[in-house]
């Protein structure tokens, strides 16, 4: 009972403190606040969230007081002595050699990959990798200095060799103290079992905001490689637009190798310099040097899987001679079952106002002559798609060959748009589309197909083997059986030698008494 009466006293007395500290009833929030942002606000009385707290008597606390600093943008792309910005490049002899890159800031003064058969469990392979055992390897970094924006950093280079084809690798890079995480990859395969890989066009502009839903849509479909046909960003020289382009496609570069090409974007020039391939390009991208000497990592080919790729430079104009030439000789010795080609600056614009006379003067006749099944190439921020062309003089193909051997494609994966000019060579047109394009190569057939940055396709074709010829198909028509020409020669060849050794045998059968 005395407990009771005292929990009530208690209870009473806790209920009058609770209600003399509470506020008196709190206004209600206006419901009819104009919502039209064209109203003015009312002017907060409140200090700004952002602005750094007074410090009211800093003699006593000793602190002296901070700044009001004005605001700034953060620099998110300054480097670090982690490793970031990792690529992997497709090199010579891609079922065996694959190129990764990464970059730190300039304390970071030696660089290193670890690398072995992918493992299931993480530790393990930490611990194979840290051992040398159970296939790991460790290779030292070829270590090149970079400016970025006024600071120093590191780009590191590495080239794995003695790869199996077609293994699934694990791998990190780093300095022995800092390492990124592991990623995959997958080395090209033997022989011409079919592969995929995506091609963009320009991404160029605001690259992160934009562009990174593309390549991630594009990602989707599970790519062998990625092919790029220039001006990946606008500012060749600009680390930050290039922290841009790595952050947009985050480990999707780590893990999914790239091929480029440059565009005029990657070359910058000024009053007193000429222009000049960004350092950046070859410190970030480990690609073959085997085309034109001097234009290493931009004049290039390699075979993938029965597919030979050349990447011409069609930004040095001085050189397109040269190029052209070397592009004959890469052609004539060429087994592959396919040729593609890629370069920046199109055979034919799709956009208005827009030629390269001197890229389809030097480069359209060896291209043709060789039969080079498909031309991957940007520029002109718009879609255009020929049919199969062939000898077309013309910027507008209007003179060209009633039958060729090559499909021509500009396209953009970026945000920036130019209007289209409608001409007599484009089969298929398209502008304000961000597209990528995902391309299946078999023995039989280069499917492409073109799809929009929210995955819509926008466009397809086949281009089948008709002989020695290319044709093309489009979706719906009839694929001729394969080996057509020569199943007729087939027929017509049992025809003839069969129908004879039946006659003769049923003359044989009637002489021979019954
Ligand atoms: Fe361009």
């Amino acid at each position: 009972m005395r407990l009771t009466i005292t929990s009530i006293v208690f209870s009473a007395a806790m209920a009058g403190f609770v209600l003399a500290q509470s506020p008196a009833e709190a206004p209600k929030a206006k419901e009819d606040s104009p919502k039209d942002p064209a109203v003015p606000a009312q002017k907060s009385t409140e200090s700004p969230k952002e602005m750094p707290p007074v410090v009211k008597d800093a003699k006593k606390t000793g602190s002296p007081a901070p700044k009001a600093e004005k605001s700034v943008p953060v620099d998110r792309f300054s480097p670090t002595p982690r490793p970031e910005r990792l690529n992997l490049t497709l090199l010579e002899h891609p079922q065996s050699r694959m190129g990764v890159t990464w970059r730190t800031d300039s304390t970071v003064t030696k660089g290193m990959v670890q690398v072995g058969p992918a493992n299931n469990s993480g530790y393990a392979m930490r611990a194979h990798a840290e051992k040398g055992t159970g296939g790991f390897r460790t290779i030292e970094a070829k270590t090149t200095p970079v400016d970025a924006g006024g600071e120093k950093a590191h780009y590191h280079k590495v080239t794995l060799e003695e790869l199996e084809p077609g293994t699934l690798y694990a791998y990190r890079a780093g300095d022995g103290n800092n390492w990124s995480e592991w990623h995959h990859f997958r080395p090209a395969k033997t022989g011409s079992r079919p592969f995929r890989f995506v091609y963009f066009g320009d991404a160029q502009n605001d690259v992160l905001d934009y562009w990174s839903r593309v390549i991630r849509q594009a990602d989707r479909f599970s790519p062998d490689f990625m092919l790029h046909a220039g001006d990946l960003i606008d500012r060749g020289e600009n680390d930050k637009e290039w922290g841009q382009w790595h952050a947009a496609g985050g480990w999707i570069h780590a893990s999914v190798p790239c091929l480029p090409t440059p565009g005029n974007h990657e070359y910058s020039g000024s009053a007193n310099r000429k222009s000049r391939l960004t350092p950046h390009w070859n410190a970030q991208f480990n690609l073959p040097a085997n085309g034109v000497k001097g234009l290493e990592g931009t004049c290039y080919y390699i075979d993938y899987q029965n597919t030979r790729f050349i990447s011409l430079n069609t930004n040095e104009k001085d050189r397109f001679e040269e190029q052209a030439a070397w592009l004959d000789s890469v052609l004539s010795a060429n087994h592959c079952r396919w040729t593609i080609v890629t370069f920046h600056h199109p055979v034919y614009s799709s956009a208005k106002n827009r030629d390269n006379a001197e890229v389809r003067k030097f480069f359209r006749p060896v291209i043709e002559k060789y039969k080079v099944a498909l031309v991957l190439q940007g520029h002109d921020h718009s879609y255009g798609r020929s049919g199969m062309m062939a000898g077309a003089e013309e910027a507008d193909g209007s003179d060209m060959a009633k039958r060729g051997d090559t499909v021509y494609v500009v396209s953009v994966s970026g945000p920036k748009m130019y209007q289209l000019n409608d001409r007599a060579w484009m089969e298929v047109r398209g502008e304000q589309k961000q597209l990528f394009q995902v391309i299946d190569v078999s023995a039989d057939a280069i499917k492409y197909e073109a799809y929009t940055a929210t995955g819509e396709k926008f466009d397809a074709f086949e281009i089948r083997r008709d002989g020695a010829r290319n044709k093309l198909v489009n979706p719906g028509e009839p694929i001729a059986a394969p080996g057509g020409p020569l199943m007729v020669l087939w027929l017509a060849a049992s025809v003839v030698v069969l129908v004879p050794v039946g006659l003769l045998g049923i003359r044989f059968a009637r002489k021979v008494p019954g």
